[in-house]
């Protein structure tokens, strides 16, 4: 079936229809591949991969031509999804210039169609100015791993008063500086759909329960690539580490016993 690209105006449609969202994220062209023939609506080139595919502790070491590299991968294999691609860490904190300037690379140089950034009411400015110069933004709030040292490590946020309070806050900023939607990440559920129900965009959750009006995770999670413990958001629809690995060891089996490559495989 013929389906049309997703586009910003896409999205809007989608919510005011009350669609759910399907995110996943993707680093290179056959994981992209995958994910949009599946018809994943976005397609996030998030700096995870620092610690998914480069095996970091946190996303911090991630640079903007590491994204852009992987971008450029991703995009080349999607035709429905709308591609998004993460503002690393550093490439937005240090003013509206530089957010600028790095947004737009996203899109020139990696073909992206829009930019994440983590932050709240203290990044409000840096959205604006990278919305006014026709960047699409999508915001995100909450557990967000870029702040990992100030958080001491990855812990569900708005628990107590304050905290639910000032993701309240950090919400209406994003919305009110012009974010097309806003990723809600580690939060209480009752707290993520009291906030979706005050916005009038998309919130897309993870780890954030299913009052939201989308969800997001990680391509290798949502396959089980990324091996046996993983966090309670996570729902793993396939296993694949260990098919791979079962996988391999046939073929070394098989490689030992002589049986590969069988006449089949062989030119004549
Ligand atoms: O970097 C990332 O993959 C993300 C998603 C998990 C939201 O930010």
């Amino acid at each position: 079936m013929e389906r049309k690209k997703v586009s910003i105006p896409g999205i809007e449609k989608a919510y005011a229809a009350g669609e759910r969202l399907a995110m996943l994220t993707a680093y290179d062209y056959p994981s992209a591949a995958i994910a949009d023939q599946a018809g994943i609506d976005i397609i996030l080139i998030g700096d995870s991969l620092g610690m998914v595919i480069d095996g970091y502790d946190t996303t911090l070491s991630v640079t903007m031509e590491e994204i852009i590299y992987h971008t450029k991968a991703v995009v080349r294999a999607v035709e429905y999804g709308l591609v998004v691609s993460d503002m690393p860490f550093l490439s937005y904190q240090t003013g509206t210039r530089d957010a600028i300037h790095n947004a737009g690379r996203l899109l020139k140089e990696g073909g992206a169609e829009a930019v994440k950034l983590e932050g709240g009411k203290n990044m409000a400015e840096v959205i604006e100015a990278i919305v006014n110069a026709d960047i699409p933004v999508m915001g995100h709030i909450g557990l967000t791993p870029q702040s990992i040292h100030r958080m001491g490590g990855y812990r569900v946020q708005g628990r107590d008063e304050k905290g639910r309070n000032a993701l309240i806050r950090d919400a209406a900023a994003v919305e009110q500086a012009g974010a097309f939607a806003v990723v809600l990440e580690g939060i209480p559920g009752a707290l993520a759909q009291e906030i979706t129900s005050k916005l009038h965009i998309p919130t897309i959750g993870i780890g954030a329960g299913r009052e939201v009006s989308g969800q997001v995770l990680v391509f290798h999670d949502l396959l089980g690539l990324s091996g046996d413990r993983q966090p309670t958001f996570v729902k793993q629809y396939a296993h694949l580490k260990e098919a791979s690995i079962g996988a391999i060891q046939q073929y070394i089996r098989e490689v030992k016993e002589g049986v590969f490559p069988g006449p089949e495989h062989t030119y004549k």
